[in-house]
């Protein structure tokens, strides 16, 4: 059912994740509710760092991108797999610090950061800052001196890759609000740039180019660019590049639409980028960089699960049947952002037949509030428990409270049993920074 196998139909025919049967965790946690599989993380953490470990003797590091999912528990895992993360607000940094997160772990992304969020990585000791403007490397440079530190920082560069994926998850194309162009002479100018700000030491390069990515050849692609660019900057400006940071983008499996990735695919997906870096920097004579990979999605979209419990059903006839769920959009807002697709089963039966095609709508108080059209179901009722797999990425930390909802609790799964990471919300949590000011009293 997900590419591990970790999910599973229990005796009974329910499913099971993580040694818990889902309609237990439904009634004791209640619904809608996100289910993470802790194996399943730390496995993937595993596959990615012992690669860079064999294959690249350990001259290298993975980075879990925290915008797939942030929180204090998530960094703990991280955290005692031995990788590091990367942050891109005040507010990952913040968290990966309170979980214990080494500051040198972690590295800083964003295309616009605050000046409060690059004061708050100077004074933290962060690994690197990746930086993206020229705003933004002369206002660094202050904070660094103010600071007295020399702040290590890598470049964003937009490798003209497009990995064949969704456009809206595009991050690197020339028209990107990401990055300098390595086809102009942009991210030369601006290496010069940086070069020349005395509180700055430039450590290497940084490139992402897209999510949700089976490719390998654009990951090959793009790293061939980059140290072509590398070679072409040590030319140009004498300076040689330590690191490459090559970001993240493993696909994961959705539906049927999508591979189903092995660990040793995964590892065979880095493994053909480690081989490039290294043929084209023995190629272009240029020193091994330190490798940085940044997976977010790989290592825990398919370890979560959300779970609803069905409300009403409105059977249009010749139309359309909506299916209702109690989520929607505040929780999972994938579907009206991008349109994605999921495998929905119903936990009670997981193996009973698809007998009919639903959209799936949630309770917002808006028309595109779906989880998806079209999706093909066995019968459902009221009450009925459904299970929406692969959602441990970009879903909790997409949430938002729209239509007052609550953003649902987490837990984590593992050996059969279950604990909360993220509590549920409650009333007064909603209203807890609302303010009646003294003109309204
Ligand atoms: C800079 C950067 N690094 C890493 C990631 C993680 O990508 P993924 O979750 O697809 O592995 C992203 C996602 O957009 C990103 O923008």
């Amino acid at each position: 059912m997900n590419s591990r196998n970790t999910l599973k139909v229990n005796a009974a025919g329910h499913l099971e994740i993580g040694g818990c049967d889902t309609l237990e965790l439904a009634k004791e946690f209640g619904t809608p509710l996100y289910v993470y599989d802790e194996d399943y993380i730390r496995a993937m953490m595993r596959v990615f760092k012992n690669t860079i470990n064999k294959d690249y003797d350990g001259h290298g590091k993975v980075l879990y991108a925290s915008k797939a999912f942030s929180c204090l528990a998530m960094y703990r895992i991280a955290k005692q797999e031995g990788i590091g993360c990367d942050a891109v607000s005040g507010g990952e940094l913040y968290t990966a610090l309170k979980a214990g997160f080494n500051a040198a772990d972690i590295y800083v992304h964003g295309n616009n950061k605050t000046y409060e969020e690059l004061v708050q990585a100077v004074k933290a000791g962060v690994g690197g800052i990746v930086i993206d403007s020229y705003r933004e490397a002369d206002i660094l440079d202050k904070i660094a001196a103010e600071y007295k530190v020399k702040q290590k920082v890598l470049i964003r560069v937009n490798p003209g890759v497009e990995a064949h994926t969704h456009a809206f998850v595009q991050t690197a194309r020339t028209d990107s609000k990401f990055g300098f162009s390595f086809r102009d002479n942009t991210a030369l100018e601006y290496t010069k740039h940086v070069l020349s700000l005395k509180n700055l030491e430039l450590k290497g390069y940084h490139c992402h180019i897209g999510s949700q990515i089976f490719e390998k050849q654009s990951f090959s692609l793009a790293a061939q660019n980059m140290i072509e660019f590398m070679v072409a900057v040590k030319k140009e400006a004498g300076f040689e590049a330590e690191i490459l940071n090559m970001g993240g983008g493993f696909g994961i499996y959705y539906t049927d639409e999508d591979p189903k990735f092995t660990e040793s695919d995964y590892a065979e997906y880095l493994l053909t980028l480690i081989k490039t870096v290294k043929e084209k920097s023995k190629e272009l004579n240029f020193r091994l960089p330190y490798l940085l990979i940044e997976p977010g999605r790989s290592i825990v979209g398919e370890a979560g699960i959300t779970l609803y419990t069905v409300g009403s059903i409105k059977d249009i006839p010749g139309i359309r049947k909506y299916v209702a769920i109690d989520g929607g959009m505040f929780e999972n807002p994938r579907y009206a952002l991008y349109q994605s697709k999921y495998t929905v089963v119903k936990a009670a039966d997981v193996n009973a037949a698809n007998v009919q095609k639903v959209s799936i709508a949630g309770k917002c108080c808006e028309s595109g509030d779906l989880i998806g059209v079209d999706l093909p179901l066995p019968e459902v009722e009221s009450g009925d428990i459904l299970a929406v797999l692969s959602t441990g990425a970009y879903h909790y930390s997409m949430a938002s409270n729209y239509n007052r909802n609550f953003i649902p609790q987490a837990i984590l799964v593992k050996d059969g049993k279950a604990e909360t990471i993220i509590k549920k919300q409650t009333f007064e949590d909603l209203v807890r920074n609302d303010v009646i000011p003294d003109s309204l009293k």
